[in-house]
């Protein structure tokens, strides 16, 4: 196939998840435009379809098999993290999938689509997945497709070790791996020459961030010093990782916005062992209290799970109180999912239904109030 054939060729990507994945499907993006292919946002138009899909709960994976179900696109592939969560099994639950790509494998994907493109419609019909790299180049972040002119994420670290008990994260995207960072400061000078003004450093835990001798915050210092940035942030900060030095940063780098997200999960100490997080209530009350001490008027937001195993009505009001107590600026709160690979699929998922339903409820329309009076302020 030249690349005039090609050339031809429309793909839509369809995104799912987290920030994560929207900065892939702009990686996958831009090595696809560099090999010749037509980029659509009109799914309709395209000859090829690339789902960038989430495991992180049921309901996220549900999406992608209707979504699947629905294409009409006459090449279908997936990638993200349920390739890696189902890996080849993806061909039994859905036959009209083509090809499979794992999180590290998307470097890959020109070649695999010139591949399966000689095999469709011709004698022999083939499948192809790859699922077994364990590191991405860094090249592939540099083909410079943002769909933000003036915003950009920038990927720090990949994968997690935290192994957090309810989380298919470290199972789908492998073990913590940070970037060079050389090569992340790179990228943000060739982010600023092409018009971008605000960054968003992201990983899954960015506070674990090591690179020889740079830590995590050396590493916002140095962002901080790139000329002709005017404003950047990062997500995501496990508490158990959170310093007081951070925040001292944080208070110091003027081009750093005020704004954490620092996922306390739960309230109980109980659950919170369950949930292997590392922490306790009080642990993460003290950082709150440090956080506030010294990043005056910083924004602080959080994730929280209801209804993880073995969660009373104790435990849930334990949550229920630390929202009140906390005030955060806002809260995404989440219904325990049963994950594939993690610890907490030994235990019984014994919350009924109904029951993560009000809890759910309870805390969200808590947490609306509260968000609405600090808004107000
Ligand atoms: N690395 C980030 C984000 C992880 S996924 C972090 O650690 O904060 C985003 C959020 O999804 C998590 O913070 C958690 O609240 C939620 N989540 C993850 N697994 C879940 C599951 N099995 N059921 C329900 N919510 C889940
Ligand atoms: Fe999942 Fe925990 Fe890692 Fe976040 S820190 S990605 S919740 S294992
Ligand atoms: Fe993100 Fe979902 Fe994967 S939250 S890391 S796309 S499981």
């Amino acid at each position: 196939m030249n690349n005039k054939e090609i050339a031809k060729k429309r793909v839509f990507i369809r995104t799912f998840g987290c920030q994560m994945n929207v900065r892939d499907s702009e990686v996958i993006s831009g090595l696809l435009d560099k090999a010749g292919y037509k980029l659509t946002d009109d799914e309709t138009k395209a000859d090829i379809e690339i789902m960038n899909t989430c495991s992180v709960r049921q309901l996220a994976e549900d999406k992608v098999w209707s979504a699947v179900g629905r294409s009409k696109a006459k090449i279908i592939g997936i990638s993200g993290c349920m390739a890696n969560n189902y890996r080849e099994g993806i061909f039994e639950k859905a036959p009209k999938v083509d090809f499979v790509v794992g999180t590290a494998d998307i470097g890959k994907l020109p070649g695999i689509l010139k591949e399966i493109e000689k095999h469709k419609g011709g004698v022999l019909e083939k499948k192809i997945y790859e699922t077994d790299a364990d590191l991405r180049e860094d090249e592939i972040y540099h083909t410079g497709f943002h769909l933000d002119k003036e915003h950009a994420f920038v990927v720090i670290s990949e994968g997690c070790e935290n192994y957090c008990s309810y989380c298919v994260v470290p199972y789908v995207r492998g073990k913590l791996r940070s970037r060079d960072y050389g090569d992340i400061l790179d990228e943000i000078r060739e982010d600023i020459d092409s018009g971008i003004k605000n960054i968003t450093l992201l990983g899954q835990n960015v506070n674990a961030y090591q690179f020889k001798d740079v830590n995590f915050v050396e590493l916002v210092e140095l962002v901080n010093s790139v000329k002709g940035l005017k404003e950047f942030s990062f997500v995501t900060s496990h508490p158990k990782d959170t310093s007081l030095e951070l925040f001292k940063a944080m208070r110091d780098c003027d081009k750093l916005k005020k704004y954490l997200h620092l996922p306390v999960q739960g309230g109980s100490d109980r659950i919170l062992k369950l949930m292997n997080r590392g922490y306790t209530r009080q642990f993460y009350t003290n950082l709150v209290a440090d956080y506030r001490k010294t990043v005056k008027n910083g924004e602080l937001t959080t994730d929280i799970i209801v209804g993880f195993p073995t969660e009373t009505e104790e435990d849930f009001e334990e949550t229920r109180d630390l929202v009140k107590d906390l005030e955060f600026n806002a809260a995404y709160i989440f219904k325990y999912s049963v994950r594939p690979h993690t610890e907490a699929l030994k235990l019984a998922d014994d919350v009924p239904v109904k029951e993560k339903e009000r809890r759910h409820k309870i805390i969200l329309d808590l947490q609306k109030s509260i968000s609405k009076k600090k808004n107000e302020k």
